[in-house]
């Protein structure tokens, strides 16, 4: 009995996001079909595999954006799949848009300054109640702003109007925006996807940091150079199921593996 607690105990230490039997269906078209894996805390784990093979639907399912039909979503201990998206967001799991969606028109700063409020739903509301206190919070969101533009490599472009970013320097500014809430944990969509090449070595230098600092990092990704080279493990989708699973060079050999990337390659 008291074996089997301390492994549950060791089980919740280690594992920070879980997923089991997680399916989602679009008409007859099954994008998420059963997918459980594990990410353990501390970890730079990729998630890859070919185009359609479920992976962002999987984003959505986990930071709430939609409702898995079946399975269970658990993170730091509690589930958290049934909960509004900002009750997610609030627990520490932010997650970044395959397709940047910044507001065009707005700085740099502004947008970063806005995440939060945007993500907190019933806060703002007892916020906006207690003008004293939304100016104090204001003042400590420009603060965290300059800070995580300072992290993001973007504190020179704070003034600029965010549609004039770069593609490259878009997904900067994806990050910033989650790291306005301390996340503990952070899903990057296809962040190398049009980023020029020594924006991308900033990108990768920023998470490398940030993970180091205790960030858990699950990313998607197309690039298999950065996938190599910086996550471990790495997870591979096909299919709306989890095909394989390891260390980067072991996943790269699977005959299964490879067969589902040249299966695309064939068909589409
Ligand atoms: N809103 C939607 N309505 C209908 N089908 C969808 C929707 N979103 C995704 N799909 C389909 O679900 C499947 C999985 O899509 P998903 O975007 O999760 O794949 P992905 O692994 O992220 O692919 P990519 O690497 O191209 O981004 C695809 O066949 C896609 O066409
Ligand atoms: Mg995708």
């Amino acid at each position: 009995m008291t074996g089997s607690d301390s492994g549950a105990a060791r089980g919740r230490a280690s594992t920070l996001l879980s997923l089991r039997g997680v399916a989602k269906a679009y008409g007859s078209l099954r994008a998420v079909d059963g997918a459980s894996f594990d990410v353990a805390r501390g970890s730079l784990t990729a998630l890859i595999g070919p185009n359609g093979a479920g992976k962002t639907t999987t984003f959505d399912l986990i930071a709430a954006a939609r409702r898995p039909d079946a399975g269970e979503i658990v993170f730091d201990g509690q589930r958290i799949d049934g909960l509004p998206p900002d009750r997610v967001f609030q627990r520490g799991l932010a997650r970044t848009f395959q397709v940047p969606r910044p507001f065009a028109n707005m700085t740099v700063l502004e947008n970063v300054m806005l995440a939060p409020l945007q993500q907190a739903g019933e806060r703002f509301w007892n916020n906006w109640f207690a003008p004293g206190r939304v100016r104090a919070q204001e003042r400590a969101a420009r603060d965290r702003a300059h800070q995580v533009l300072e992290v993001c490599a973007l504190a020179g472009k704070a003034g600029d109007l965010a549609g004039q970013l770069s593609g490259g320097q878009q997904k900067l500014l994806e990050l910033a925006r989650v790291l306005m809430i301390e996340p503990k944990m952070i899903l990057l969509d296809e962040p190398a996807a049009g980023v020029n090449p020594a924006l991308l070595e900033t990108l990768i230098d920023r998470v490398q940091l940030l993970n180091r600092q205790g960030i858990t990092f699950l990313l998607i990704e197309h690039n298999m150079d950065m996938v190599m080279r910086i996550c471990n493990p790495v997870i591979v989708m096909a299919q709306g199921r989890v095909l394989a699973q390891g260390e980067p060079q072991a996943v790269r050999e699977d005959p299964q593996v490879i067969d589902a990337y040249l299966g695309e390659v064939a068909h589409g």
